[in-house]
């Protein structure tokens, strides 16, 4: 069975000394949580504390990640990091096109797409998230709002596409403690499965996330799911024991 894999984002949040007791929360029950068996773990931080965070998770099985990636290589684009930049500070996953960054930056499925080639073409794995917002749902769009944003991915990335990592990330269900139910997951995951193995041979790798209001409470019934093959934890991210109750319903 793949081995499943929890994100924290940690979006805008954290100080130096944040981090640093966060971390030490998560070093030290990591090993308990785990009980002997396996799963992926990673922080996506924020970009000015990758090389504090490099040094805090160095040897302790978590891998480090960030928020967002230049579609650029190098050059006049100020504010942006390049893929290459981040690979230099041991990051291992770029999460592309969140829905905050759709929204409130205007991120279309065509840069979305491009930030995942970038960060492909440095060694960095793109977590790429997939979403519909409330209104979509409740006008029965939702298998046509994601299917469209992974198409344009798939588009760009042709047979790379079995390397990225995937987020089904429901808008209504960030932040809001409004989780879809497992069986809503589950359906649209199945068709986003279904869509990489149309694009794909290898789709059955590829790692397809849920996200949104993920917490200790509810994290073993969706990680249950057939489709399900880990969380992106946004708030539940910031508290040590949930995070850790979240990587123990996730150990296989
Ligand atoms: P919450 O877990 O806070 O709902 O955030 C989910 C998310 O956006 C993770 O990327």
């Amino acid at each position: 069975m793949m081995r499943k894999l929890i994100a924290g984002n940690w979006k805008m949040n954290g100080s130096l000394a944040a981090n640093q007791a966060l971390l030490s929360g998560i070093h030290d029950g990591l090993s308990a949580a785990l009980g002997g068996k396996h799963a992926d773990v990673a922080v996506c931080v924020p970009v000015i504390y990758v090389s504090q965070v490099q040094q805090l998770v160095h040897n302790m099985g978590v891998a480090l990640g960030v928020q967002d990636v230049s579609v650029h290589a190098q050059g006049a684009y100020t504010g942006e990091t390049s893929a290459a930049m981040l690979k230099d500070f041991g990051v291992r996953y770029a999460i592309v096109g969140h829905s905050e960054r759709r929204q409130y930056h205007g991120e279309t499925d065509e840069q979305v797409a491009l930030k995942a080639k970038s960060a492909l073409s440095s060694g960095i794995t793109p977590i790429v998230c997939v979403g519909e917002t409330l209104a979509e749902r409740e006008a029965g769009q939702t298998e046509h709002v994601v299917k469209r944003q992974l198409a344009a991915v798939i588009h760009t990335n042709g047979h790379c596409i079995s390397e990225i990592v995937l987020a089904y990330e429901p808008v209504w269900a960030i932040g809001t403690g409004k989780t879809a139910t497992p069986q809503e997951a589950q359906s649209v995951h199945a068709v986003l499965r279904a869509q990489l193995q149309a694009a794909s041979e290898h789709a059955q790798r590829v790692k397809i996330l849920y996200g949104g209001s993920m917490n200790a409470a509810n994290a073993s019934d969706l990680l249950a799911q057939a489709d399900i093959d880990g969380g992106l934890i946004g708030g539940a991210a910031l508290k040590p024991a949930d995070f850790l109750t979240i990587i123990a319903a996730a150990a296989r």
